[in-house]
Parts: structure tokens; C-alpha cells; sequence
């Protein structure tokens, strides 16, 4: 057996003990009765639904109390649709901790306290929050950077409408993030420089229309691989993306790209000021045209398309297959 892949699996076969070191926090169980009507605990999996009305902070307060001193209280899932909440306060969730915390739906939510999430700063490792139109989300990165371990985000039609310089802290464990905005328009500096674990972002339906040098840069080099996703992108083409914009990652990157429903001829080149340097930065560095956006290899745009450079534009089949375009 090649001493790479012993090596290998000795490293895997230790990892899940040093990524599981807060996991190890036990799990609380269920709490008896309706003290937290009409939410529903499920194997450490609170649910509270829109379709019934409900007082968080109440319901808060009663599942605290129905544990005694040395019970856990902290659960694998806490998953809440509020569409009457307006802002979540400060320490809402008292003593109360969770894994993974989904917010959807929250359309009247306007606020959300830079200390809501107080106690689970330490804890939390998926934090998405989905449909909140009217939110102020001015303190939205500060909020998600308390999140020490946190490995996967998605901030999806929150009212975003600019993610600035530097949003994100370093947050070693972040692997995993998806921003979904349309009203997002503009992107500061080096937001994603300091998250040298990030493999997947996904920046889509949003109304950026523009790239600048400058955003897509890690402050590190590394060998793990990043998926980039522009997709439903409906500004968002050649003419935005600055010479150099994609070439300061740092790190071999698979941009998965889409045209968006309105507009089949939105990726039909690749300009050459953007993606020339992008291929030349990294032997791993590829484009993956996603459905039925392929280039069109006459396009006269494309001419610069070197044949090592053609290697790397991939789509995917019918089968699912990825397979390399051929031009
Ligand atoms: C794991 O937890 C132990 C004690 O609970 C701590 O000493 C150690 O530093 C933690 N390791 C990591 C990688 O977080
Ligand atoms: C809680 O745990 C502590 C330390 O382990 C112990 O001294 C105390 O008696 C426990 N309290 C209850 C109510 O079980
Ligand atoms: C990436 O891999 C190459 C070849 O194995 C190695 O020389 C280099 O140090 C690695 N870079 C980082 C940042 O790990
Ligand atoms: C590229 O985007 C600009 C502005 O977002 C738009 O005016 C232009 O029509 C688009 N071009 C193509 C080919 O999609
Ligand atoms: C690509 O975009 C088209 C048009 O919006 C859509 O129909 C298709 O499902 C997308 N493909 C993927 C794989 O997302």
C-alpha cells in the first residue's frame, strides 16, 4: 500500500476526535409535557412552526426551567419560522444552546441583538437564516464572527445588501458559506480573506454586478480546493469581473458558473482579462458551466483559450457526469 494513503488514513482516522471536541457536549433530552407548545422537541430537535402563533421568549423561558441543575441544555437542532417575531433581544436564548440554529421566515424581524445569541458563541456550527425582508443587517457580520466554531453559514434574502470589507473574522473551522440575495449589490474588500478553511462559497441570486480585485483573495495559500458558485447572478458577467479579479485566491478553485433563466447568453465567452490570469494562477484552477451554459468555442472572445486552458472548462451531462468540453 503507498505510504501516502496510510499516511492519509491515519490523519482521517484521528480527525473526527479533534473536530468532535464540542460535540462531545451531551445532548439534552426532550422535555416532558407541552412546556414548549406548539414548538415540537424531536431527538434533540426543536421545530416551532409559523403555523401557529407563539411567544419565543416565553416558550424560551419554559424550556430553561423544566431542566434541573445538572441536565443538559443544549440541543443538536433549534429551527424556528417566526413570522410575527420583530427583533430578537438580547440573551433570548438564556441558558439554552444549540448546534445548529435556523431562523426562517421571520418577515417581520427587524432587529437582531449583537448579544441574542449570547452562550452559544462556543457552540453553534451551522447558523442560517432565510427570508427576513425587513431585517437591518448591519450588525450581521459581528453577530455570525461571535461564532467561533462555526463551520457552515448561509444568509439567504435577508435584506443584505452589501457584505463589507472584511465581513468575515478568521473562523478557522468556516467551510461551508451560501449568500442568497437579491437586494445585494455590492461587495467590499477581502470579505472572505481571513477564512482559510472555506471549500464552498456561493454567492447567487444577488444583484452584484461587478467584481472588483479584491474580493475573491485569501490572506494564505493553501491546497484545498474551493468551489466558487455564481449562479441566477442577473447583472453579474464578463463586463463586471475586474482583470485580476479571479486570480488572487490563492488556492485551486472550481468555479461553477450558470446564466440565469432571462439571459442564455450570459456566459458564452470567458474574458480573457478575468479568466486568462485565473487559469494561469493554478494548474487546479477550472470553470464548470453548469445545466446547458457551455461556451460557444467559436465565439471569437474565446480565441485566447489556450488548449491547457480548454482542458479546464467542464460542464456536467445528462448522466450527471462532469465532463471536459470539448472545443
Ligand atoms: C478539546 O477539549 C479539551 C478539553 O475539553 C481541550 O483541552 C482541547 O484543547 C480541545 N481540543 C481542541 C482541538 O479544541
Ligand atoms: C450537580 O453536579 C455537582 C458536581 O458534579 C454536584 O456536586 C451536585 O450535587 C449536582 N447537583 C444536582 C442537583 O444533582
Ligand atoms: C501545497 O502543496 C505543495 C506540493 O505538495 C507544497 O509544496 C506546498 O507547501 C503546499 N502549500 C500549502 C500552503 O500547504
Ligand atoms: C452584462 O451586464 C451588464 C450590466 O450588468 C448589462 O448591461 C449587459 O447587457 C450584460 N451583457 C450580457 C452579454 O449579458
Ligand atoms: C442553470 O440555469 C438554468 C436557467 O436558470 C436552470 O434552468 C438550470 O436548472 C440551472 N442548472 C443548474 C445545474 O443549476
Amino acid at each position: 500500500m503507498p505510504s501516502k494513503y496510510i499516511i492519509i488514513s491515519i490523519i482521517y482516522a484521528f480527525m473526527p476526535h479533534i473536530l468532535c471536541n464540542t460535540t462531545s457536549l451531551s445532548l439534552a433530552d426532550c422535555p416532558v409535557g407541552d412546556a414548549i407548545k406548539p414548538c415540537i422537541c424531536h431527538k434533540s430537535h426543536i421545530t416551532c412552526d409559523e403555523e401557529q402563533e407563539y411567544d419565543l421568549k416565553a416558550i424560551i423561558g419554559s424550556l430553561s426551567d423544566s431542566y434541573g441543575q445538572n441536565q443538559s441544555k443544549h440541543f443538536n437542532r433549534f429551527e424556528f419560522t417566526a413570522n410575527t417575531l420583530t427583533e430578537l433581544s438580547e440573551n433570548l436564548f438564556k441558558d439554552i444552546t444549540a448546534a445548529v440554529l435556523w431562523l426562517m421566515g421571520a418577515e417581520q424581524l427587524k432587529s437582531i441583538n449583537v448579544n441574542a445569541f449570547h452562550g452559544m458563541d462556543a457552540v453553534v456550527k451551522q447558523f442560517e437564516l432565510r427570508n427576513c425582508p425587513v431585517l437591518n443587517t448591519d450588525n450581521i457580520f459581528t453577530i455570525v464572527n461571535k461564532f467561533v466554531m462555526v463551520d457552515t453559514v448561509a444568509l439567504k434574502e435577508i435584506n443584505l445588501v452589501a457584505i463589507p470589507s472584511g465581513a468575515f473574522a478568521r473562523l478557522t473551522r468556516l467551510h461551508t458559506i451560501t449568500i442568497y440575495d437579491s437586494r445585494l449589490k455590492t461587495i467590499g474588500d477581502k470579505p472572505f480573506a481571513a477564512l482559510n478553511s472555506l471549500q464552498k462559497l456561493e454567492l447567487s441570486q444577488t444583484s452584484v454586478a461587478s467584481l472588483p480585485k479584491g474580493v475573491l483573495v485569501f490572506s494564505a495559500d493553501s491546497n484545498l480546493t474551493l468551489r466558487l458558485t455564481l449562479q441566477k447572478n442577473e447583472w453579474l458577467n464578463n463586463t463586471g469581473l475586474g482583470a485580476d479579479s479571479l486570480s488572487q485566491l490563492a488556492r485551486p478553485t472550481i468555479i461553477y458558473i450558470n446564466h440565469t433563466f432571462k439571459n442564455s447568453r450570459q456566459w458564452k465567452y470567458l474574458a480573457e482579462k478575468a479568466f486568462k490570469p485565473f487559469f494561469a494562477a493554478n494548474d487546479g484552477n477550472k470553470v464548470l458551466f453548469l445545466g446547458h451554459s457551455a461556451i460557444l468555442c467559436g465565439d471569437v472572445r474565446n480565441k485566447w483559450l489556450n488548449p491547457n486552458f480548454i482542458k479546464r472548462l467542464l460542464w456536467i451531462d445528462f448522466d450527471n457526469k462532469v465532463k471536459q468540453i470539448e472545443c
